[in-house]
């Protein structure tokens, strides 16, 4: 079976869009999301106009500032205290990567941790591995409610997740974890790796390299999540970190790229503003 991220995100921005309609007799406005764009790459500029788009799926209303890579980083600090002290905005996003003279943490560290859509400051992170109440940051929060919605019982499995980054592997890894799988993180330094994801019944790979799983490295039955947006070096085309082809007949499931993880980010983004707009209201 291959889950289509695509057609699970339009299900539920369809099912937000008729809350988020409620909202202005409730409680007189619509969420408000601010993403912040810094420089001119052409994929964060991609990325950010699919937030936009998702916005107006929703209902939420969006705002994309967009600055050149001149800008200095106590200017971009500047910026975010002045949405953090408007009450208008329910949550803040600065695109990443910044431009190399930003302190990329800083960054994140100065967003107010009730408008941190993105889950990434440190009380966010901190509060889920010690199973607080938190915003969950979008990928991991996406590739679950894929699983949920595939019926992958994920209790008592065994998950590998490729990548340990502090975006996708290590919380794709805790929420796993708290959902009672058995929890193996690889990345750059592990030994024989085939012989690891050979054992995984749920397989996450979110290593950033184009097709790097092949088909010997996976057994017969697995549910396999692509988390990989990569160029393939000879087509150009976009492709994950997964050889779908060879790959896709062994697995129970698994996810294309692209039409899998990613729409599932951008729809959990959503979820993120509409749950801290709620926090926020109520
Ligand atoms: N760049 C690539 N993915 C992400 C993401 O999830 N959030 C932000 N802010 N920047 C990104």
């Amino acid at each position: 079976m291959i889950i289509s991220g695509k057609e699970l995100s339009t299900k539920l921005k369809a099912e937000m869009a008729e809350e988020v309609a409620g909202f202005p007799a409730k409680y007189g406005r619509v969420p408000h999301l601010v993403v912040v764009l810094v420089g001119d790459d052409p994929a964060s500029h991609s990325y950010v106009r699919g937030k936009a788009k998702a916005s107006e799926v929703v209902g939420i209303k969006n705002t994309t500032i967009l600055k050149p890579d001149t800008i200095t980083e106590e200017e971009l600090l500047a910026l975010i205290s002045g949405l953090n002290a408007d009450d208008t905005v329910d949550g803040i996003l600065v695109q990443l990567p910044l431009p190399g003279h930003i302190n990329e943490s800083r960054i994140i560290n100065a967003i107010s941790k009730e408008k941190d859509v993105d889950g990434f400051h440190p009380l966010n992170v901190a509060a889920l591995w010690m199973k607080q109440p938190c915003i969950v940051s979008c990928t991991p929060k996406g590739i679950i409610r894929m699983l949920e919605a595939a019926g992958v019982e994920i209790k008592g499995k065994r998950a590998v997740v490729i990548g340990r980054s502090q975006i996708v592997g290590l919380p794709v890894a805790k929420l796993l974890l708290d959902r009672n799988a058995t929890v193996t993180i690889c990345h750059s330094k592990t030994v024989d790796l085939p012989s690891i994801t050979r054992q995984a019944e749920i397989l996450v790979v979110a290593i950033g390299r184009p097709r790097f799983v092949t088909g010997d490295m996976v057994s017969e039955g697995t549910v396999v999540i692509d988390v990989g947006v990569n160029r393939d070096p000879e087509t150009g085309k976009l492709c994950g970190d997964v050889d779908f082809d060879a790959v896709e007949p062994k697995a129970s499931v698994i996810t294309p790229v692209p039409g899998g993880v990613g729409p599932m980010t951008i729809c959990c983004l959503m979820e993120n503003t509409i749950e801290c707009f709620l926090r926020r209201s109520s």
